[in-house]
C-alpha cells in the first residue's frame, strides 16, 4: 500500500517499536502500513464515527490484520486507558479539535510520550496552547501534497522557550532546520497578510487600523526570517 506524502511523513515520524494509537484513523491508511512495516508493536484505529471506522475495519481486513489491529469507536482519547499507549497520532483535524481531544482526557494524555499532530487549520492557536501547557515541540516538518503545505508536530511533554510569537505561526524547528519547504510557507503567510491589508483598504475604525499594524508587523518579521534564510 502506498501512502501520500502527508500520511508517510506522519507515519515516518512514528518510532519503531511504538504502541500507538491513530486517533480519527478513518481510513485506517497508517495503522495498516505501520503494521504491515513492522514499524510497531501493537496499533489502535480509532474513529468517533461508525462509517470512517467501518472503512478502516474493511482496509485492515483486506490486509489480513484484524488480528493485529484493534479498532475502537469513541470520542478523542475516550477509548483508550492511561498507560496503553506510548505515542498517538491525531493527524488531519482542526488545531483546535486536537487541543480539545488532549485536554479531555488528562490521564491518558499525561500517559502518552510521543504526540504526533497534524492541525490542517489554526496550527498558531495549537502551537500557543502546548506552549502554555506544558508540552514541547521537538520536530515539526512540511509536506506538499496537492498545492497545499501540511505542517506536522512531534510533541512531547516538556517546556519549550518560545521567545518571539512569530514561532506561533512558522514553528521554530521548521526555522531551526531550514525546512526545505519554508521559503514557499512564508511566502504563502505573507500573501494572507497582505489579502488582509487589501480587505482593510478604506476602513478607518481603530480596529482596522490595529489589524493593519499587526498585518505589517507580522510581514516585516516573515521576511526578516527569509532574509536570514537566504544569508
Ligand atoms: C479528515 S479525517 C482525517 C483522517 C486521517 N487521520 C488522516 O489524517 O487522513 C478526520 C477523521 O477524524 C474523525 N474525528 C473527528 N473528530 C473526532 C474526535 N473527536 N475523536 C475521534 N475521531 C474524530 C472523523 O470522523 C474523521 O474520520
Amino acid at each position: 500500500m502506498k501512502l501520500t506524502p502527508r500520511l508517510l511523513n506522519i507515519a515516518k515520524l512514528v518510532p519503531k517499536g511504538s504502541i500507538l494509537a491513530d486517533v480519527g484513523t478513518d481510513h485506517g491508511y497508517i495503522p495498516v502500513y505501520l503494521m504491515k512495516n513492522k514499524i510497531v508493536e501493537k496499533t489502535i484505529a480509532t474513529d468517533v464515527n461508525k462509517g470512517p471506522l467501518l472503512s478502516a475495519q474493511k482496509n485492515i481486513k483486506n490486509n489480513g490484520l484484524e488480528d493485529s489491529i484493534e479498532t475502537r469507536l469513541g470520542n478523542g482519547l475516550e477509548p483508550i486507558e492511561p498507560e496503553e499507549i506510548d505515542t498517538v497520532i491525531i493527524a488531519g483535524m482542526g488545531g483546535l479539535l486536537i487541543r480539545d481531544i488532549l485536554m479531555n482526557h488528562p490521564k491518558v494524555t499525561k500517559s502518552i510520550k510521543r504526540f504526533i499532530l497534524q492541525p490542517m487549520v489554526a496550527q498558531d492557536e495549537l502551537r500557543r496552547w502546548l506552549c502554555n501547557n506544558h508540552f514541547k515541540i521537538v520536530e515539526e516538518k512540511l509536506v506538499s501534497e496537492d498545492h497545499r503545505i501540511y505542517e506536522i508536530l512531534v510533541v512531547e511533554h516538556g517546556k519549550d522557550e518560545i521567545e518571539n510569537e512569530i514561532y506561533f505561526e512558522i514553528g521554530k524547528k521548521l526555522i531551526e532546520n531550514k525546512d526545505p519547504l519554508l521559503e514557499i510557507f512564508i511566502k504563502k503567510h505573507i500573501k494572507k497578510q497582505n489579502d488582509i491589508i487589501n480587505n482593510l483598504i478604506g476602513q478607518e475604525t481603530d480596529k482596522a487600523k490595529n489589524k493593519l499594524n499587526q498585518c505589517k508587523e507580522k510581514i516585516h518579521e516573515f521576511e526578516e526570517v527569509l532574509r536570514w534564510l537566504k544569508n
